[in-house]
């Protein structure tokens, strides 16, 4: 059984870990280093550069960087790097690609099988969209773990014998989850989680940045929001200032000639103080509340029976967040996990579960729930496109919930059954998922014909969504793969629809029809292996839009074909 690795694929920072000798063990990178800062660009001399590298490189050179990728994933929002442009998922696979490549010269042994955590908040979109990014890598995607569920792997593993309720309380870099689980036995439940998406350290940046662009505003009149130089610079001393005061009262930001005013360089000089900061941040602080509230309503568990509270998060080493924990659940937090480490060990824990390095029956066992209520779009007192949730949010899964349904005018013999995830009551507001026609129902009177409706959701993310005519018994169904854990010939089939394709179908098409020629044929057995790995790798360049390495991927294909054709 070849090794899976566990990734922490973060807003600001990445790690793996690996399950090996009966522990958890954190992957270093080339620095030596388990941390990697989430940055990706391209140097002068016109190669990618990922991690330490492209996060020194983009103080210098930021327009030919990206930082905080994370943010953009699910979106249709484009990041430029020089004079093109990239997908997020195309970004985050070089990010992956580079974990791949530490790994496996870490391990010593070709690293090809992750499990990959995401914010428990996360849509199916950008779910789909990190496996994506994950076999861009050239990664088989194991599972996506919930990162709250993975941090409180970590947690498990060290106190199985114990039982009790926690609460994992994850702020990052860009993203904030909550999650309350239940332990007993070994058993990790997972009761309930929310969160919020668009919330983490870079807000806390953005608040000393502001406040530096008003004080630098009221003293020299000039606008730095339009130096672009002058606001890379204010984010990496704002982050700098927001990070010394964790530890001090206050810090001095200064940025020596910053802007030129009247022909003249004029620095920026200021001194924060803890307590002006945290009044500053007091309405981010607030924002994690709602999450907050939404864990215990959903899980019907009290704050006041909560065992444990746990930190994640580089964020959390802010002193007001352990303050304002301990006055709104009136329970201080726990220091029993590492917050920069815990989420990539659990992946690995996950990992090695998945792939039987940790015996499931001695080992921690996991169950998962899912963050958003599924459903389907139907008519309710004449009003269309209402959403009728069949498996609510915070339902623990593996789950089966069914629902009848009526015909709503006379004769009716089909009906389009449209499933959809989300918290509206409006179905087409909510994220859509598939759907399919269930025919051949006996024309009756309205509401005379009923039918049910049966959404399964399992542990790897697997919607099957069954109809049934109750007087004839027919159905049809649908699986819609929640994680697209798709078949494996059908990985980049999207490349169709990258820009880039309309310039390698022709090289495709030879490709392909040179695989089928040979497939059958024993003595070509590894040329049809060459050939299938690189025209894969050609459609997963195409599928990321990645011009460069389409380009080195073509001219791989053309001499394993070249060889074949001789
Ligand atoms: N000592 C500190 N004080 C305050 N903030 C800190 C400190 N150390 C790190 N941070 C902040 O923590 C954030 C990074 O945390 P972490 O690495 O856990 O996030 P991430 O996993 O990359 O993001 P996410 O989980 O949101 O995708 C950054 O915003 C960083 O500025
Ligand atoms: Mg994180």
């Amino acid at each position: 059984m070849s090794t899976i690795i566990g990734i922490d694929l973060g807003t600001s920072t990445t790690e793996a870990a690996v399950y090996r000798n009966g522990k958890v063990e954190m992957i270093l990178n080339f620095d030596h280093e388990a941390i990697t800062p989430s940055a990706v660009g391209i140097d002068n001399g016109g190669n990618w550069v990922v991690g330490s590298r492209a996060l020194a490189q983009y103080i210098l050179s930021p327009e030919n960087t990206a930082i905080e990728v994370k943010r953009k994933i699910g979106t249709e929002q484009m990041i430029s790097i020089g004079k093109k442009t990239y997908t997020p998922v195309a970004l985050s696979g070089k990010i992956l690609d580079f974990v791949k490549t530490y790994a496996t010269e870490y391990l010593g042994e070709d690293i090809k099988r992750a499990v990959i955590s995401v914010p428990a908040y996360f849509n199916e979109t950008q779910r789909l969209e990190t496996i994506k990014a994950g076999r861009v890598a050239g990664f088989q995607v194991e599972r996506i773990l919930n990162e709250p569920t993975a941090a409180a792997l970590s947690y498990g593993l060290d106190h199985m014998d114990e039982e009790s309720h926690i609460l994992v309380y994850d702020l990052g870099g860009g993203t904030f989850d909550v999650t309350l689980l239940e332990m007993f036995d070994g058993v990790l439940e997972v009761k309930a989680s929310a969160g919020d998406n668009q919330l983490g350290g870079k807000d806390f940046d953005e608040k000393i940045m502001d406040w530096l662009i008003r004080q630098f505003q009221n003293k020299h009149g000039v606008d730095l929001r339009t130096n672009r130089y002058a606001m890379v610079k204010l984010k990496e001393e704002a982050e700098h200032c927001k990070k010394a005061l964790s530890k001090e009262d206050s810090y001095q930001i200064l940025i020596p000639a910053i802007a030129t005013v009247n022909g003249q360089p004029v620095e920026l000089d200021e001194t924060l103080t803890r307590a002006a900061f945290e009044k500053m941040v007091a309405g981010l602080i607030e924002r994690t509340h709602g999450p907050i509230d939404v864990v215990l309503a959903d899980s019907g568990i009290s704050a006041a029976n909560l065992d444990r509270i746990i930190l994640v998060g580089g964020s959390t080493r802010m002193p007001i967040v352990a303050r304002d924990i301990e006055a709104y659940l009136g329970k201080a937090p726990d220091v029993a996990v590492n917050p920069d480490f815990a989420v990539s060990e659990g992946a690995a824990i996950q990992a090695a579960i998945i792939s039987g390095e940790i015996d499931p029956n001695e080992g921690l066992i996991m169950t998962d729930v899912n963050p958003f209520s599924l459903g389907i779009s139907c008519i309710n007192n004449g009003r269309s496109d209402y959403f009728s949730v069949l498996i609510p949010r915070n339902t623990t899964i593996p789950t089966t919930r069914k629902g009848r349904y009526y015909t709503c005018y006379p004769g009716q013999t089909e009906v389009k059954i449209e499933a959809y995830q989300g918290e509206s009551a409006i179905a087409s507001h909510n994220h859509y998922l598939g759907e399919f026609m269930l025919s051949d129902i006996p024309a009756n009177y309205r509401e005379l014909e009923s039918l049910d409706v049966e959404f399964s959701y399992d542990i790897n993310g697997l919607l099957n969504v069954e109809a049934t005519v109750i007087s004839t018994g027919k159905s049809a169904s649908i699986s819609i793969d929640m994680h697209g854990k798709t078949a494996d010939t059908e990985y980049y089939e999207d490349w169709k629809e990258s820009p880039l394709a309309a310039d390698y179908r022709a090289i495709i098409r030879r490709a392909e029809r040179a695989l089928k020629r040979i497939e059958d044929d024993e003595d070509e057995e590894e040329f049809a292996s060459q050939l299938n790995d690189a025209l894969e790798d050609l459609k997963r360049c195409i599928s990321a839009n990645d011009d460069e390495g389409a380009s080195d991927a073509e001219d791989s294909l053309t001499s394993v074909l070249g060889l074949l054709e001789d």
